[in-house]
């Protein structure tokens, strides 16, 4: 399962890349990390992490702080109580905070709203009691599949609050990508809206919950798990109407008190579900307690992030629908009582400059986004954010993907003045908060590398045997202790957990990256090593995607590689081979593409559809039968194609680089 780490373009990068850049000593006078960190995680590491979680509000406090005793699931904090949205809410307005703006949410037609934290007090309650009149309680799984829209925040919150589990499922999903969901969690209610604005339009959701939830020709019966569905009234679209099933939210949650007292739930309760690709067909559903959860949230986000909560203006672009969104916009910011941005729309709507007009007007100080956009922005050119007072900027973070050295620069010199320091986050869904990072203030920071565990993390970079790897040396990057923000299984499926992440090298959580360490040590991403593709930096699985295209009627066999892009960090490409026997058999080319990009959209979601179809008469396996995609990649990023005498029948690939050539493909 896992390929070449080593030979990645990328490689090439690093080693021309010799810039640092110090700390500003200004910034490091204020930074809230500083070198003791390091000091104190080493002395200490266990004792780092409870002073850490000390920071949270407890109803009981714990006495112990790690049981590995059942490795690889660990415990954390267990024997102590809370509640996520307690100390994401409630505790801000019982310390006197209450005044503070919470979220200023800017809707992509324009709209704006303004919410405190004893605002938000009030309408998680409300939404918690709420959900309650609907027969949802603790250990119940809730459905969200929201526009990215305030209720987005408190839907999950309310959830969290009455102990009910979260599973938030990204709205560019599709009808049966969120039925599998759905169905793999047995949701009990699912909260929607009629729709989201997207780029000047109304985009439909309502509509394909319906689909998700209803007997369908694909689905003879109805989701069996769904109660109810509560719907948000965003863009006022018409929607169908289930009697008896569907409710809309301000029925249901504005006739409710504001009073809500929170469900003390024990540190490893379930907070949430998030499904993430992985190297087969079928979605993971990734789980994440309470107590641990929360400790890495905040306390990363206080550190990485320099958070000042009494000054800071905080953006971080992601999507609610990922991990990032969770992380740092819901939990890790909120518990530190952060003033947000909440931006609805994408960057280009009404024009190009409307992210930095939102910087200027709110004055954000801390942005965080993703190497993806920055390459947009970059292609729009600089005249766009050069229009915008961008100076209130101090910090900029990326997350995602690897960050080319170029983008980086531009990054370090449009938007933040030469003279923000810049995080280079990495992390996952599975390990819940960033664990590679530099730290502001602290760090010398390098264009492109992720390069230094977080204190309290212990990772390292292995060769195909597990062992360490010298500087200037490239292989697997795996964790190599339990940390508290890391996911505590695979919901339902507790042997795929074990086989997926901790079967590669013994006792060693294996990331599914591939990484370098130069010459200082620092570490060096290179992108995915198995066969999970990172798409603007959301993952996608190949599995996933060839099972969606077989699925069409005109397709018999299909291999699909991520190829370099050079905005979207990877795109997805596929090789096709057409049944001879069916109806797309005279189907031109161009034909064939456009109905399987349709297909896919509807199987998985638009950020599926592949960039590039290629109908081929063979796609070249191995001898035992297995596709190799490396060299398919290689043929994608148009590169020579090295050593083909594993293959079964090397003539294959002449044949798909001549049908490349001669334009056969999309
Ligand atoms: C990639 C997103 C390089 C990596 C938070 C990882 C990165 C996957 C970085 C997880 C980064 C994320 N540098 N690569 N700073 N951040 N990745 O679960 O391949 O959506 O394994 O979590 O994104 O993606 P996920």
């Amino acid at each position: 399962m896992v390929n070449d780490a080593h030979g990645s373009p990328a490689l090439s990068a690093i080693h021309t890349e010799t810039r640092s850049f110090p700390p500003n000593v200004r910034f490091a006078a204020h930074a809230n990390a500083t070198n003791f960190e390091y000091k104190k995680a080493e002395a200490d590491r266990l004792e780092y992490w409870a002073e850490a979680a000390k920071r949270l509000s407890w109803r009981e406090p714990f006495t112990e702080i790690l049981d590995w005793s059942k490795a690889p699931v660990s415990r954390w904090f267990h024997d102590g109580t809370l509640n996520a949205c307690d100390n994401a809410v409630d505790r801000h307005v019982r310390e006197g905070r209450g005044d503070r703006v919470a979220f200023h949410f800017v809707g992509e037609p324009g709209d704006t709203q303004t919410l405190t934290y004893a605002d938000m007090l009030r309408e998680v309650s409300k939404a918690a009691n709420g959900l309650i009149s609907l027969g949802v309680g603790k250990g119940d799984r809730v459905a969200i599949y929201l526009p990215q829209i305030p209720e987005a925040v408190i839907a999950m919150l309310a959830c969290a609050r009455i102990g009910a589990v979260h599973s938030v499922v990204f709205g560019g999903f599709s009808a049966e990508s969120l039925r599998q969901r759905i169905d793999d969690a047995e949701a009990k209610l699912v909260i929607t809206a009629d729709g989201g604005n997207r780029r000047g339009t109304h985009l439909p959701l309502k509509p394909l919950v319906d689909e998700a939830v209803s007997a369908t020709e694909h689905h003879p019966t109805p989701a069996a798990s769904v109660e109810n569905v509560l719907v948000v009234r965003r863009t006022g679209q018409d929607t169908e109407w289930h009697e008896g099933r569907d409710l809309w939210w301000h029925d249901v949650v504005d006739p409710q008190s504001d009073v809500h007292e929170p469900e003390w739930v024990e540190a490893e309760h379930p907070l949430f579900i998030l499904y993430t690709s992985g190297t087969t067909g079928k979605p993971k559903g990734l789980w994440h307690s309470t107590g641990g959860y929360l400790t890495g949230a905040a306390h990363t986000h206080r550190l990485v992030f320099d958070i000042k909560p009494e000054t800071d203006v905080y953006w971080c672009s992601a999507d609610v629908g990922w991990i990032t969104g969770h992380t740092y916009i819901v939990y890790g910011p909120m518990i530190n009582g952060t003033t947000q941005v909440l931006y609805e729309g994408t960057p280009d709507t009404p024009h190009q400059g409307r992210w930095w007009e939102i910087i200027q007007e709110y004055g954000v100080t801390v942005f965080y986004t993703a190497p993806t956009a920055i390459r947009t922005f970059m292609k729009w050119g600089e005249s766009i954010p050069d229009q915008y007072d961008l100076t209130s900027l101090r910090l900029l973070g990326s997350v995602g993907e690897p960050i080319n050295p170029a983008a980086w620069m531009w990054y370090r010199r449009v938007i933040g003045g030469d003279k923000c320091p810049i995080v280079d986050t990495w992390w996952q869904t599975e390990t819940g908060s960033i664990l590679l990072s530099p730290l502001p203030g602290v760090t010398a920071t390098k264009p492109g590398s992720a390069q230094t565990p977080m204190p309290g993390i212990v990772m390292d970079v292995v060769d195909d045997a597990g062992r360490s790897v010298s500087n200037g040396e490239g292989g697997y990057l795996v964790i190599k202790e339990p940390w508290p923000s890391m996911l505590r299984g695979i919901w339902g499926d507790h042997h795929r957990y074990v086989s997926t992440y901790w079967n590669h090298f013994d006792g060693m959580y294996f990331a599914g990256d591939g990484a370098k360490k130069d010459i200082d040590g620092d570490i060096w991403l290179l992108g995915r090593v198995d066969d999970v593709m990172n798409v603007s930096g959301h993952r996608l699985s190949t599995a996933e995607i060839e099972h969606a295209l077989v699925s069409h009627e005109w397709v018999a066999e299909a291999a699909v590689v991520g190829a370099s892009d050079e905005t979207t960090g990877q795109a997805v490409v596929a090789f096709v081979v057409v049944r001879t026997d069916g109806s797309g058999a005279d189907a031109s080319g161009e034909e064939v593409a456009d109905a399987l990009r349709k297909h896919v959209r509807k199987e998985i979601g638009s950020i599926a559809k592949p960039r590039t179809i290629l109908v081929v008469n063979e796609v070249p396996k191995t001898r035992s039968g297995k596709i190799m995609r490396r060299l398919l990649r290689d043929v994608a990023e148009h590169r020579d194609v090295g050593d083909v005498t594993t293959l079964a029948d090397s003539s294959v690939m002449d044949a798909i680089r001549d049908g490349l050539e001669s334009g056969k493909g999309d």
